[in-house]
């Protein structure tokens, strides 16, 4: 239950406790003062240079254990939006993490938010190995640039005027095709729907969730908090199932009026959604009238097994299919795509129309003429090898040097889950890192409020994309000596 208090600002900084929404029922309090003190960070209530209260005054206008704040100062410490030094206390870090770093790892958000994404942040770290983004560095600006050079100069003078909400036909067309191949999407190109991210195309989703009744979503227990604000934002109240080593627990969904999975690689565990649940998530559709809402954000980076197809083929009229070009190309993109059951593409376009009427022409034509040169194709087996590489150093580092970790969730995408070594917490590696220039994630700030049992072991969810190639053996080296 949020309890929340009225109070004069704690120990002379601006900052009330009716800004702190503590969970005390859930054992979540210091989620929560981190939450609340990044926020104070981002929106500049709390100014760079400010110093904090002692840990022991804060814990004390709280109500809370000293260590709860210690803790909550030492995280925001690695997370680069307090500075600490020996003697003069904590203070907000004069190059405080971006506020879109709170997609991503507040709780993440992805302070990914997906990472939500490093801007400032990441050059507070010199080394950033947190999920979220691709190697920005390979972005292939030739390629794109030729695209937008050749689909700008043949499009129609009608096309740079308002288009339709839905996107234009050629992206839509060629996507469609691209989907089927490489992703075995029951896809026509009039179900296809384009938006500005996978947080727009959420955001899209929970509206008509909404308009239809819903009340609820189910999300995985672990994910990223903003994908959980935009559904709350939206009206829907995520309520987390637990994830296993088959996915996500289909039969806590109840009655959930839908469901956002990430079937083909859990973000960030990294397991697949195995065959029974996807035939179980099928069934709790048919016979719910739930949606099911699949994020297939890193899909075409598959490295172990054969490509794991789309849950969408099994239920096309249950499940909305949901791509993005922030993996496969870059975030800056800021192009995604969705795949709706026929019965929804009315309310998606009014949805969309009202939103911001529609997404950038001419980003959508580099993006359709891309596709259909096979430079898409190209790319991303390019970036397949790459990144299959990196992961391949990332385990042989850590099996030499930290032989007591574990790395789970790598048979895909672009992050990995690294169990720490027995005695470890994922609070004291943070800062560690933190002290070796070196950005990463603790799993627990992925976890969802009031998630259920078991937690997973204390462990750091590693980006292996990000860095850029001349930095990739430092900030493996900086990884492994933070471990041992
Ligand atoms: C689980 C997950 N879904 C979706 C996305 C893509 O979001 P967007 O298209 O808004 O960049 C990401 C990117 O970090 C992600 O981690």
């Amino acid at each position: 239950m949020a309890e929340t208090r009225a109070n004069p600002p704690l120990g002379g900084v601006d900052l009330h406790l009716e800004d702190l929404h503590l969970d005390r029922a859930g054992g979540r309090v210091r989620a929560a003062l981190e939450r609340a003190l990044r926020e104070a960070v981002q929106t500049g209530r709390l100014r760079p240079g400010l110093r904090l209260p002692a840990s022991r005054t804060l814990a004390a206008d709280l109500g809370i254990a000293r260590n709860t704040v210690a803790e909550a100062y030492a995280q925001l410490v690695a997370e680069g939006w307090l500075a600490a030094r020996q003697g003069s206390g904590t203070r907000v870090a004069d190059r405080p993490a971006s506020p879109d770093r709170v997609g991503r790892t507040d709780r993440p958000t992805g302070a990914a938010g997906d990472r939500s994404g490093p801007g400032p942040a990441a050059r507070a770290f010199r080394y950033d190995l947190r999920p979220g983004q691709p190697d920005l560095a390979s972005f292939p600006r030739t390629g794109w640039l030729a695209a937008a050079r050749k689909a700008l100069g043949a499009a129609p003078a009608d096309a740079f005027g308002y288009g339709d909400p839905c996107g234009r036909p050629e992206l839509r067309a060629a996507l469609a095709g691209y989907l089927a191949r490489a992703r075995g999407v029951r896809a026509e190109p009039e179900r296809v729907i384009m938006c500005t991210g996978f947080t727009q195309a959420l955001a899209l989703t929970c509206r008509v969730l909404a308009d239809r009744g819903a009340t609820t979503l189910a999300v995985e227990s672990y994910g990223h908090q903003l994908h959980r604000d935009i559904a709350a934002t939206q009206g829907l109240r995520p309520v987390p199932v637990p994830v296993d080593g088959g996915g996500a627990d289909v039969a806590a969904f109840g009655r959930a009026g839908a469901a956002l999975l990430t079937p083909a690689h859990q973000f960030p565990l990294g397991v697949t959604l195995a065959a029974e649940r996807r035939t179980a998530a099928v069934r709790w559709a048919a016979r719910t009238g739930g949606l099911l809402v699949e994020d297939d954000y890193d899909g075409e980076f598959r490295y172990d097994r054969h490509a794991v197809g789309a849950l969408q083929a099994l239920a096309p009229e249950h499940v909305v299919y949901a791509g993005t070009a922030s993996k496969t190309l870059a975030p800056g993109v800021h192009l995604a795509w969705l795949v709706v059951p026929a019965d929804l593409v009315g309310p998606y376009t009014a949805a969309k129309r009202l939103l911001d009427r529609h997404s950038s022409t001419t980003d959508q034509l580099t993006l359709a003429e891309f596709l259909t040169s096979g430079a898409y194709d190209r790319h991303v087996r390019r970036s397949r090898l790459a990144y299959r590489r990196r992961r391949d150093r990332l385990v042989a580092a850590l099996a030499r040097a930290v032989p007591a970790a574990t790395v789970t969730g790598i048979s895909a995408g672009l992050q990995a889950v690294v169990t720490l070594p027995p005695g470890r917490t994922e609070l004291s590696v943070a800062a560690a890192a933190a002290s070796r220039g070196l950005a990463l994630d603790a799993l627990s700030t992925y976890q969802a409020d009031g998630a259920p049992a078991p937690e997973a072991p204390p462990s750091v969810v590693i980006g292996y994309a990000t860095p850029p190639t001349h930095a990739y053996t430092t900030a493996l080296a900086r990884l492994t000596a933070t471990l041992t």
